[in-house]
């Protein structure tokens, strides 16, 4: 018999569509769930919906079975359904240790070595401080896969790491390696590129268009 959802719970909406918590009952109710419904977002916004989420799909494929990622469920082209992590974003847990930031650090790795660059991790609320402290990552709708020869994918990947170290920088500067302050000093030509271009016209979108807050859809920190 197919399971029966006991409840649905909005966590957030905007024009790429919703995204929900679903729990259950019988055997599963002990494992919620979220699912991205696409068919919620306006019509012109549903092309890109599916395409971003058919890119989380791929990136959650291939981190299958890495603790700190939810699990991918299902996708069927228009709703993913993932697995519920506990825990709190980043930006409402308690004053985060450096201890977190050494195991997001070795999650980030562990993710980069599979092959996918996650590429939103300057979003708070991307990060998750679970409920036994340690590290989650959600949201790969923008992830990308490359291999480690690729000079491009090393990018993406040291832009993750540097995203990092600015949420370490805010919640335990003292903390920083002489190492990742340097890296910190360092954004990659690209980045430099895009915050003096394409940024403005990205957070003039994202809040203005798609109505992201601040924390959701800049929650970008300060550069060094
Ligand atoms: N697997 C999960 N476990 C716990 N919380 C989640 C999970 N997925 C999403 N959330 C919560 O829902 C919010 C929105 O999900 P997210 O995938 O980031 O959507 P969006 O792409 O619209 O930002 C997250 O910031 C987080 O607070
Ligand atoms: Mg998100």
């Amino acid at each position: 018999m197919p399971e029966i959802p006991r409840k649905w719970r909005l966590l957030k909406e905007d024009l790429l569509g919703r995204v929900e918590r679903c729990d259950f009952t019988g055997p599963e109710a002990n494992a919620p769930r979220v699912r991205r419904v696409t068919a919620s977002a306006p019509f012109w916004m549903r092309p890109l919906a599916r395409r971003l989420a058919a890119r989380e799909a791929r990136a959650l494929d291939c981190l299958n079975g890495v603790s700190g990622v939810p699990n991918l469920v299902s996708f069927d082209g228009r709703t993913l359904v993932r697995g519920w992590i506990p825990g709190l974003p980043l930006q409402d847990a308690e004053a985060p240790e450096p201890e977190f930031f050494e195991k997001a650090g070795r999650l980030l790795d562990l993710i980069h070595g599979r092959g996918v660059a996650h590429n939103d991790l300057a979003k708070e609320p991307n990060i998750l401080v679970g409920e036994n402290g340690e590290p989650a990552f959600l949201d790969f709708q923008l992830a990308s896969q490359g291999r480690s020869e690729s000079s491009f994918f090393r990018l993406l990947v040291r832009e993750d790491r540097r995203h990092l170290l600015k949420h370490k920088r805010t919640y335990c500067r003292e903390s920083l390696t002489t190492a990742e302050v340097a890296l910190l000093a360092r954004p990659s030509f690209p980045a430099r590129f895009w915050r003096a271009t394409g940024k403005r016209v990205y957070l003039g979108v994202t809040r203005g268009i798609l109505g992201w807050a601040d924390r959701e859809g800049a929650g970008d920190r300060g550069e060094a």
